[in-house]
């Protein structure tokens, strides 16, 4: 099965450039948003790092949900785009006093702090501006994910989040501090996680986190679980949006959350990833010793992903019928490791096809470098064409 795309106006656009499926992306938050309705003390927060178009982040912010943020710029880019600033939460393992400052100038929500000596800078910084920051301490569960070494987080050896050991003595040094105030507990183990038992053992973590703060009479109004929830990149049209119900009904069942208190999420590649594609063009069909290559005008500077964390994206040439044949899909720049896809079936390609990867609204616009000085690829949504 090949996706649907109006390939008739993509004949106009220079590529490669990411083309983004309005109408999957409004159904995608109409589906979460219908979920979320059922549990009244659930918020969903957009994780901007997946993708920061000013055009999909105000479809988002339009769509009711808060932002997850990860620097200054991300602030920036959601205050930009609408998102009011109680609906923003800021984590980052090193966050500038800069970037610090501009959270505290726009009161945001919260700052998801990831160690002790971030703590004493924030509470400095807040007592110069006469402020108080509400900062929820973000703890590294120990708990692993099923996921790509280099996307997990919340494995004691990684870099986030504090020891749960420091946990309670952190909290009552804040107690101490006059300008910041302890008002929650944020986790995040991974991203692109499909094995819902990840989120299981998660859920029995904070459990046992809770029973530990009561004992010492220390509440805790907000629960942030993070986000990672994964899509299917194998079949982007048999589930085009994730699924939502079983993934929040498993924090309702498993999660004891405690009378009053919120339970936040932080959703980046679930809500846009299916949404988008990179369109690409093929420039030459190049026949090797043993293999036959696609040559596109899109690179590893475009969409990454295959290249750093061997990610597959499913690949459709989408201007061609024809009997398939097999291909190494590869790009045009100066590293061995610049390939899309090794050995797979395409429609037979020539030079001027179209070539859609899938799947690559998430970590794909927003990570595009200008390596070898090319362009960054623009991304346009289906109104744009
Ligand atoms: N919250 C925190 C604290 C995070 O670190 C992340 C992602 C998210 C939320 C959103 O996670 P998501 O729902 O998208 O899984 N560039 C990699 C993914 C890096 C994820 C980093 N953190 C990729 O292309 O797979």
């Amino acid at each position: 099965m090949k996706g649907e795309f109006p390939v008739d106006k993509f004949h106009h656009i220079e590529t490669p450039f990411y083309y983004y499926d309005t109408q999957l992306l409004l159904r995608t938050l109409q589906t979460i948003n219908e979920e979320v309705a059922q549990y009244p003390n659930f918020e969903v927060h957009y994780a901007v790092k997946a993708n920061a178009n000013p055009k999909v982040l105000h479809l988002i912010r339009q769509a009711d949900l808060g932002a997850d943020c990860v620097s200054g710029g991300e602030i920036q880019a959601a205050l930009d785009a609408g998102f009011p600033a109680n609906k923003i939460v800021y984590a980052g393992v090193g966050k500038s006093d800069k970037e610090i400052n501009l959270g505290l100038d726009n009161d945001i929500f919260c700052f998801n702090a990831e160690s002790q000596a971030e703590i004493e800078v924030i509470n400095e910084l807040a007592k110069s501006r006469n402020k108080v920051a509400r900062i929820a301490l973000r703890i590294n569960p120990d708990v692993g994910a099923h996921t790509h070494a280099n996307i997990t987080t919340g494995l004691a050896e990684n870099k986030f989040g504090i020891a749960m050991n420091d946990m309670e003595p952190i909290i009552q040094q804040m107690k101490t501090m006059s300008n910041v105030e302890f008002i929650g507990l944020h986790f995040h183990i991974g991203s692109q996680i499909l094995d819902m038992t990840d989120f299981e053992a998660l859920c029995y973590r904070i459990n046992e986190l809770q029973d530990q703060l009561e004992q010492h009479h220390i509440s805790v109004k907000n629960i942030n679980v993070g986000g990672g929830l994964g899509i299917h990149y194998d079949c982007p049209d048999e589930q085009p949006i994730p699924d939502f119900h079983q993934y929040f009904a498993i924090y309702a069942h498993h999660l004891q959350l405690r009378k009053g208190q919120k339970l936040h999420f932080e959703l980046g590649r679930s809500v846009v990833g299916q949404m988008g594609s990179l369109i690409a063009r093929t420039l030459y069909i190049k026949q090797g010793n043993a293999k036959q290559f696609a040559i596109l005008d899109a690179g590893m500077t475009d969409l990454i992903r295959p290249a750093l964390y061997q990610a597959h994206h499913k690949i459709e040439n989408i201007s061609s019928d024809a009997p398939t044949e097999t291909y190494d899909v590869v790009g045009p720049i100066c590293e061995s490791s610049d390939v899309f896809a090794k050995s797979i079936e395409l429609n037979k390609t020539k030079r001027g096809d179209l070539i859609a990867i899938r799947s690559a609204g998430a970590y794909g616009e927003i990570m595009a470098s200008q390596y070898n000085c090319r362009k960054l690829p623009i991304g346009y949504l289906t109104e744009d064409l």
